[in-house]
């Protein structure tokens, strides 16, 4: 690759320390870099250390620019072909999401026309805070790319998402933004946020299986791998959405953007459901279990000599689709999924009015296994029946969220319209 101009800025927080090294990696590649280093980033690196592996002079504050001459805000902010944020604290990218411009960083940031990539660090909760959720979505919106935070044990002892990606990570995402702008994004045809077709909705999606204890250690569970609702999530907010994500026990990391709630049981998610609403649209992808234990024993049940099996006595679980369903705050399109291993039309006709919801996106999981990558779906309605070719579950998310763009724009137009 032709070697091209990086402006680094590099935030305050332990994995500054990372950035030397993606210093190091971006300079075998031959590509010119600039740091800049905010005043909390020159609490864990040093200018003299990022100078030495740049070959170039490090900025640590406006006045280091006082001889707009040899090199103004704007022009240092402008040079670069991709400007790139790592680590991004949670206040750098408050301060990104708000347009705070209070120092020389924050100033270069409001101040550049061109691409900027973010890697977020910092602690899980901080990550997790629907404040930083939120300043996340703006930043999409605004069409800065944020790459997911890893997950993993944190400095401050804590586990979860939150930790710098790895430099070779950071690195291969600068490559990719290189070769190809038009995704830098994140978005595959990006528009401005309120160009976005669901820009100012609100969507709650409920996705994964519910565990259901028996005993401490044991419960009951289901096949549900969660990917093609976290896809849909993803999808979601790609599309300006504000998204609430209500997760039964799935390891799969939250896509940026997204506010996820986790939860275990049914009734769990019943309750977290219930305290979304109101939302524009409820798409209930999860794999609810339909009963659990009638008792839950609060010891682990233990065999006994006699050689008889405990009896497993089953209680069944709220219906949270159909709830919502009669709930006086039922969102205006509600969207029940179907996993059926035969007669998957008809299942799915006999569902859309048992539950009493818009749609049923319904699969065959007999053809399809849970878990997979690709899913063939039919979104059945009071219309008739819509069938889709076997598809990526992220091309399915894509076209599901444009079909309910559609759908929302003729029943209640956006306020943003
Ligand atoms: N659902 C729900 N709460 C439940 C059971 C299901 O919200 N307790 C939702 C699912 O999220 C899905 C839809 O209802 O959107 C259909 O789920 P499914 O398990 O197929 O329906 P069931 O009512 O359980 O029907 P059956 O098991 O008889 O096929």
């Amino acid at each position: 690759m032709a070697a091209r101009r990086i402006l680094l800025i590099i935030g305050g927080g332990i994995a500054a320390y990372k950035a030397i090294e993606l210093v190091r990696l971006l300079r075998k590649s031959g590509h010119i870099v600039r740091c800049v280093l905010t005043r909390a980033g020159e609490q864990f690196v040093t200018p003299l250390t990022l100078a030495a592996l740049s070959e170039n002079r490090v900025y640590t504050s406006l006045f280091d620019l006082k001889d707009e001459v040899e090199m103004g805000h704007i022009q240092l902010s402008r040079e670069a072909d991709l400007v790139v944020v790592a680590p991004a604290t949670a206040d750098l990218m408050a301060k990104m999401a708000n347009g705070i411009a209070d120092d020389l960083a924050t100033t270069l940031l409001l101040a550049t026309d061109k691409p900027v990539l973010a890697a977020p660090a910092m602690n899980v909760r901080m990550w997790l805070h629907a404040a930083t959720q939120r300043n996340v979505a703006t930043l999409r919106g605004d069409g800065v790319t944020v790459m997911a935070p890893d997950e993993g044990e944190m400095a401050c002892g804590e586990y979860g998402p939150g930790r710098l990606p790895e430099p070779a990570a950071i690195k291969a995402a600068i490559d990719k933004a290189l070769t190809a702008p038009a995704i830098l994004s994140g978005q595959p045809d990006f528009a401005p946020a309120n160009h976005r077709p669901l820009h100012g909705r609100r969507i709650l999606i409920t996705a994964g299986p519910t565990h259901e204890p028996i005993d401490p250690v044991r419960y009951i569970a289901n096949r549900s791998s969660g990917k093609q609702g976290f896809a849909i999530a993803a999808a979601a907010v790609e599309a300006g959405a504000e998204v609430l994500l209500v997760a039964g026990p799935v390891p799969l990391p939250t896509p940026p953007g997204v506010v996820r709630v986790d939860v275990e049981t049914a009734r769990e998610m019943a309750t977290e459901v219930e305290a979304g609403l109101p939302v524009d649209a409820a798409i209930m992808v999860a794999a609810v279990a339909d009963w659990r234990a009638a008792d839950t024993s609060s010891q682990k049940i233990k065999k006994d000599s006699s050689g008889q099996v405990p009896p497993l006595a089953l209680a069944e679980n709220p219906d949270i689709l159909a709830s919502v369903a009669k709930s006086a705050q039922r969102p205006p399109l509600l969207v029940g999924f179907a996993a059926e291993t035969n007669d998957v039309l008809t299942h799915a006709q006999a569902k859309l009015d048992r539950k009493g919801c818009d749609w049923i996106v319904a699969n065959d999981v007999a053809a399809d296994p849970m878990g997979g990558e690709t899913n063939q779906v039919h979104i059945v309605s009071k219309n008739g029946v819509h069938s889709w070719d076997r598809l990526p579950k992220e091309v399915v998310a894509r076209k599901l969220m444009e079909k309910i763009a559609d759908e929302l724009d003729a029943r209640i137009p956006s306020q943003s319209d």
